[in-house]
């Protein structure tokens, strides 16, 4: 077979983004589409479930997608400085692409909010990263102003390019599938990947899947019908109160037939610890956002599983926030290292 060189090498003809320079690429997308028979027996009996497993891209989240296109773009249109705001997974991706095309980038957190492992990845990559004493959505507003008054591109998917590269994974999971799923359940947070779903399964001949979002209870704009001053939730990355893309969102919502509800910090918790005990995948909080979700349309007989194909995306990888592992989980047993000693302790 021959060897995968990224998104732009594979889809390029049917993306809009700028050709007259080699692809920005960390050989992102191609990710896996893993069956997941006992959590399916768990929440969705009958359902064919399968996790599409973006925590597999190279900086552990389904960003890579968007950015190789939004950095190509912004090396064709001779930037030297890329900005974003981000509760993180975004910035460790702006950060990577960047510094594999030889650009500047300027990250802005939420202070105190976002993932160890992504602001570590932010940092690695060589970002300057700046948090503010504000929420992801004052983040935008600040970064969108920035972008307005001076010569920096903004890489947030805000930027029509940014979907174009994640219109892709909609692309693959029908490839991966043999055909659309009959539902598609994701996270939404800024509504940037809900949108770019909705326009690749919109620039394919095959049938639309019914799409799920599902946001966090304290975070929860669409759901509610307004925005959230103060977003709250464990669901650090899914912490916005004032989605940029939410026309899109409730455009693939109505199109599709699809819902939109929110999960409690608990049930999206409970899915997150379920999905890697059931499966062995590992995912961070906000991605097991989509699973929970499906698992309360279940129960509420929203959603009848039975001989559905049904795709949950898992939007990042656990490792990103090795905190909401640990926490709360008691510490290993710590034993003599003598064969009786951890005879014991296993009950041999
Ligand atoms: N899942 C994860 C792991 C995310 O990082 C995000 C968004 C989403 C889901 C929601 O996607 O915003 O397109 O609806 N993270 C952005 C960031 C906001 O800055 O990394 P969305």
């Amino acid at each position: 077979m021959e060897q995968w060189k990224g998104l732009i090498h594979r889809y390029g003809a049917r993306m809009q983004v700028a050709n007259s320079v080699p692809p920005v690429t960390l050989f992102e997308g191609n990710t896996p589409l893993i069956p997941a028979p006992r959590l399916a027996a768990a929440i969705a009996p009958g359902s064919q479930l399968f996790l599409k497993y973006e925590g597999l891209n190279p900086t552990g989240s389904f960003k890579d997608r968007g950015m190789t296109a939004a950095i190509t773009q912004a090396v064709a249109d001779g930037a030297r400085t890329v900005i974003c705001a981000s509760t993180g997974n975004t910035a460790a991706s702006a950060a990577a692409y960047a510094a594999r095309a030889g650009l500047a980038c300027v990250v802005v957190i939420p202070e105190g909010k976002i993932a160890v492992g992504k602001l570590a990845g932010a940092i690695a990559y060589g970002a300057k990263v700046v948090a503010i004493k504000g929420s992801f959505d004052d983040g935008l507003r600040l970064v969108r102003e920035v972008a307005d008054k001076s010569p920096v591109a903004l890489v947030n998917s805000v930027n029509p390019v940014r979907l174009q590269g994640q219109k892709t994974a909609a692309w693959e999971i029908q490839d991966q599938l043999g055909k659309s799923p009959d539902w598609l359940c994701l996270p939404v947070g800024n509504a940037g990947n809900i949108a770019a779903y909705w326009i690749g399964f919109n620039e394919s001949d095959l049938a639309r899947p019914r799409i799920l979002g599902v946001q966090a209870e304290g975070a929860a704009p669409i759901v509610l019908g307004k925005p959230v001053l103060r977003p709250e939730t464990k669901a650090t990355a899914i912490r916005i109160g004032n989605p940029a893309r939410w026309g899109e969102a409730l455009i693939a919502l109505q199109e599709s037939n699809g819902m939109i509800l929110a999960a409690s910090d608990d049930e999206i918790i409970e899915a997150y610890r379920q999905v890697a005990r059931l499966e062995g995948v590992f995912c961070e909080p906000s991605s097991a956002a989509g699973i929970a979700g499906l698992a309360k349309c279940v129960k509420s007989g929203a959603l009848h599983p039975d001989g559905k194909s049904i795709v949950c995306v898992l939007t990042g990888h656990g490792l990103k926030d090795p905190d909401s592992a640990v926490e709360g989980i008691e510490k290993p047993l710590t034993v003599e290292a003598k064969f009786e000693s951890l005879a014991r302790v296993l009950g041999i």
